[in-house]
């Protein structure tokens, strides 16, 4: 029978047309993108036109990308489909902690700083103490593991975004923990910002109905030999955008306490223990 081309017989087409060379992953996860992407089309009956919306809205998220700016993660992440894949390749035992999204502002080698040390560099923003403990399933201190923590300043922007106006390492270090397990860092109470709107997924955000907000959070990542990379945040309780995070990175057990210290120096406090899973 020959394979030419109809609406009935699409997918069976076009797949039949893999290579005999291809590695059975790459012939897997193809032939299964083209059976989605054709069911996709006949399921909304897509229209020439509405295809070649599609096509120019995936070019200027091309174009828009560069060494700073990644659109396509971007897509990704407010699609759902970020945290779809962090949760289909981090399923972890009850008890150990979630993984979420990473997001595009993290940086490589940060300084490593000393315990209890801060991490907020412009001054601004309310000042609050991170502390708790890095330990196993079993509930044993973990001994060398790095805490490497980041988070935007009291104006809703990460350094990176904001080169020559915050100082370079801005609410960002690392910080190792010693045979008690324990970290702790002064930074600031986190505030809520909006991811970059200002490019195509922005735009189809708003066309969408729906706001470029992430609620406020303190990223970290938790590294440990012997152990699963734990790549999470912690939010705040009473974000008025916890439950429609542009980006759909909340669990319900990443909610952290956040708690007023009167007559501090430190006006805030936030407990938090970071449990790994074994590799
Ligand atoms: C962030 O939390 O830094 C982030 C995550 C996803 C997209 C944009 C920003
Ligand atoms: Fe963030």
């Amino acid at each position: 029978m020959k394979h030419y081309f109809s609406e009935d017989s699409s997918v069976e087409t076009v797949n039949a047309r893999m290579g005999e060379g291809t590695s059975p992953r790459m012939a897997e996860v193809m032939a299964c993108l083209v059976k989605h992407l054709h069911a996709f089309a006949k399921e909304i009956h897509l229209t020439q036109g509405e295809w070649e919306r599609g096509v120019d809205f995936l070019t200027k998220t091309g174009q828009i990308c560069s060494g700073e700016r990644q659109e396509f993660i971007l897509l990704s992440d407010v699609l759902g489909f970020s945290m779809l894949v962090d949760a289909i390749n981090n399923r972890r035992p009850a008890g150990a902690t979630e993984n979420t999204v990473f997001g595009p502002f993290h940086v490589e080698d940060a300084p490593i700083r000393a315990m209890g040390e801060t991490i907020s560099l412009d001054g601004k923003g309310e000042p609050c103490l991170f502390e708790g403990r890095v330990i196993d399933l079993h509930g044993t201190p973990i001994e060398g593991a790095c805490v490497d923590v980041w988070s935007d300043n009291a104006d809703g922007f990460y350094d990176v975004q904001q080169p020559g106006i915050q100082p370079k390492w801005n609410n960002r270090g690392r910080f190792y923990t010693g045979k008690d397990g324990v970290y702790a860092f002064r930074g600031i109470k986190p505030t809520s910002y909006p991811i970059p709107d200002d490019g195509p997924v922005g735009k189809m955000l708003a066309q969408m109905g729906r706001h470029p907000y992430r609620p406020a959070h303190m990223h970290f990542l938790v590294t440990a030999p012997g152990f699963q990379r734990l790549v999470t945040h912690t939010f705040v309780g009473d974000d008025s955008y916890l439950e429609s995070d542009a980006v759909f990175g909340v669990k319900q057990t990443l909610i952290a306490p956040f708690e007023r210290l009167e007559g501090e120096d430190t006006l805030w406090r936030s407990p938090f223990d970071f449990v790994l899973t074994p590799v």
